[in-house]
């Protein structure tokens, strides 16, 4: 494990650190790290508001676009100490975070009628299937210069489409499982991706006590979704954020 670790850092060193000046100068680094939060500072809206979004008693939710949208840039500003809105929009880091901004948008927008519905309680509208939502609208709003995606360990996928590719899996099993590893600790690599030179960055995250009543144990048992629980227990890797950039 260890030697597949130093391999790995080396593999980084060289890729980053040498090769490719081009794409560490242009703060490409700074860029996924920043996409990553304002996904985290998104789906926590989400997750604060999960029993308001699940109470039957109440229609109009209150969480229109607009409103998720500004406790969103709120938690991003208290996470990282930057105004979003200060970025400059015209630079890769303005045009990308203004797509994630608008993919939050029309996540929101589409799911009004859903979570506005009275007299349903579970609707199915959890932090990581908005994360999921906000990643598939990104794409297209990012016109192919940049994709996000959320991940977990092979072993604990849910859903298919989240499955982590060759890369993020070799990443989370000879890194990020690794009793080596820092927590938190994310990876970057310069790398082909189809046939593409592109910028690597990838995220653990780790399950926390509330992510346990689903993805807990015991291990094959259903969840209020229905879904089998992995078995997961707390601090452990439980997912990934993946951040390519294309250009
Ligand atoms: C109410 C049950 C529930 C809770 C609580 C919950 N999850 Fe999930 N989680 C799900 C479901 C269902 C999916 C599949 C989402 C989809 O269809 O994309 C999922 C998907 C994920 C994924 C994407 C990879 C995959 O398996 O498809 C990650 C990562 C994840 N959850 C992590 C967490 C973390 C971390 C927490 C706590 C902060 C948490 N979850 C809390 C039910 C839950």
């Amino acid at each position: 494990m260890k030697a597949a670790v130093k391999i790995f850092a080396l593999a980084m060193a060289l890729s980053v650190g040498t090769s490719n000046l081009a794409w560490t100068n242009e703060g490409h680094e700074e860029i996924a790290l920043s996409l990553s939060t304002l996904l985290r500072s998104a789906r926590a809206v989400i997750s604060n508001k999960q029993k308001h979004i699940n109470n039957p008693d109440i229609g109009d939710k209150g969480l229109s676009a607009d409103v998720v949208v500004g406790i969103a840039k709120e938690n991003y500003e208290k996470a990282t100490g930057i105004n979003i809105d200060s970025i400059d929009p015209n630079s890769l880091h303005g045009q990308l975070v203004a797509a994630e901004l608008q993919a939050v948008r029309d996540v929101m927008d589409d799911a009004q009628s859903t979570i506005n519905e009275e007299g349903v309680g579970l609707k199915g509208f959890l932090p990581a299937i908005f994360a999921r939502l906000v990643t598939e609208n990104f794409r297209d709003a990012a016109g192919g210069k940049a994709t996000i995606k959320l991940t977990a360990p092979k072993n604990y996928v849910r859903n298919r489409a989240n499955r982590p590719d060759k890369w993020e899996h070799n990443v989370i099993e000879t890194m990020f499982r690794s009793p080596d590893h820092e927590t938190g600790q994310h990876f970057a690599e310069v790398t082909d991706v189809k046939g593409k030179e592109a910028y690597r960055l990838i995220l653990p995250e780790y399950y926390k006590e509330s992510c346990l009543a689903c993805h807990g144990g015991p291990k094959g048992e259903r969840d209020i979704t229905g879904g089998k629980k992995e078995g997961g227990t707390l601090g452990e890797l439980g997912g990934a954020i993946s951040v390519v950039i294309f250009e």
